[in-house]
């Protein structure tokens, strides 16, 4: 029987008519690489960005051990060594491992070995690499982009804090450089100063006097700390928000994030 012959859509559409010209230069350029519909082009694109995933993905791994090369802090700090290590992990299965087989492999030899000239569907078969290569850059961005809002931990166990905002809150501007850099700018505002020490006199002052100097609460302006992350402003900030022991309960609950950073901008001027 007479072999039909079917409207090509893929390797032969990129080859112009000729059946026998290789895929690889029937048609040049990059555009006509991004715009193929050719299984073969399409493998080897999927090759191509589930290698890259994959040195990403090694890349991460090596992080994470060159941080463990030594006791304590190598490299990076401990959130970070957990992003890479969720990374690492994220980018090799689903990025790599899962795609690269069916994507790289199955896409280039599969039609060869069942002797069709292409897959069925070859344009959905060139969505799905782009919607994979969006789904990748989606990954990555939303990492890193939460590497920038600062985990909080309660003083007491080390336990995630979770910073809710009161009702009515709104984000301000000292807030936002916090989380960025984790300092509080108001430590140099005269106006926040003051009405820091507002608050700290009514919310503060009853346990730990006026001063600062301790009475039910501890001194918070002698170098002895009961709490040795009280030294930097992320660190209060995690005590007077989540609260501690005793009597010293979690404010999170009663003042804004900006209020607390006001006191907490007062209290350091306490010790000067
Ligand atoms: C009802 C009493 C009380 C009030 C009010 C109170 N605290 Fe405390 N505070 C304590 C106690 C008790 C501790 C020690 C907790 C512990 O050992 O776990 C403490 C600990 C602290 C520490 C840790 C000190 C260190 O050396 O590690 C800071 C900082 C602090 N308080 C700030 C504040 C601020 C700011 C306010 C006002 C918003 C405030 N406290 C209100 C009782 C109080």
């Amino acid at each position: 029987m007479a072999a039909v012959d079917i409207p090509a859509l893929g390797h032969a559409a990129d080859s112009h008519g000729d059946p026998d010209a290789s895929y690889l230069i029937a048609k040049r350029g990059i555009w006509s690489w991004v715009t193929t519909l050719d299984h073969k082009r399409i493998g080897l694109m999927y090759l191509a960005v589930t290698s890259t995933a994959f040195l990403a993905g090694g890349i991460f791994a090596l992080l994470v051990r060159l941080e463990l090369f030594s006791r304590g802090k190598t490299i990076v700090d401990a959130e970070t060594y957990n992003r890479l290590f969720t990374l690492h992990g994220a980018t090799m299965v689903f990025l790599f491992i899962i795609p690269s087989i069916p994507g790289a492999l199955g896409n280039f030899f599969l039609p060869i070995m069942i002797g069709a000239k292409d897959v069925a569907f070859p344009r959905l078969n060139l969505m799905s690499l782009y919607i994979y290569m969006i789904g990748a850059v989606i990954l990555l961005v939303t990492v890193a982009q939460a590497a920038g809002v600062p985990q909080f931990t309660s003083p007491l166990d080390d336990s995630p804090l979770e910073i809710k905002s009161l009702p009515g809150e709104k984000m301000t501007d000292a807030v936002q450089t916090f989380y960025d850099t984790g300092d509080d700018p108001y430590k140099s505002d005269a106006q926040a100063l003051s009405e820091g020490k507002e608050l700290y006199d009514t919310y503060c002052q009853a346990c730990h006097l006026p001063d600062g100097s301790g009475r039910i609460g501890p001194s918070l302006i002698d170098d002895t700390h009961r709490y040795p992350r009280v030294t930097t402003d992320k660190g209060m900030f995690e005590i007077v928000y989540g609260g501690a022991t005793g009597a010293m309960q979690p404010m999170g609950k009663r003042l804004t994030q900006d209020q607390i950073l006001r006191i907490i901008a007062y209290v350091r001027s306490l010790k000067k």
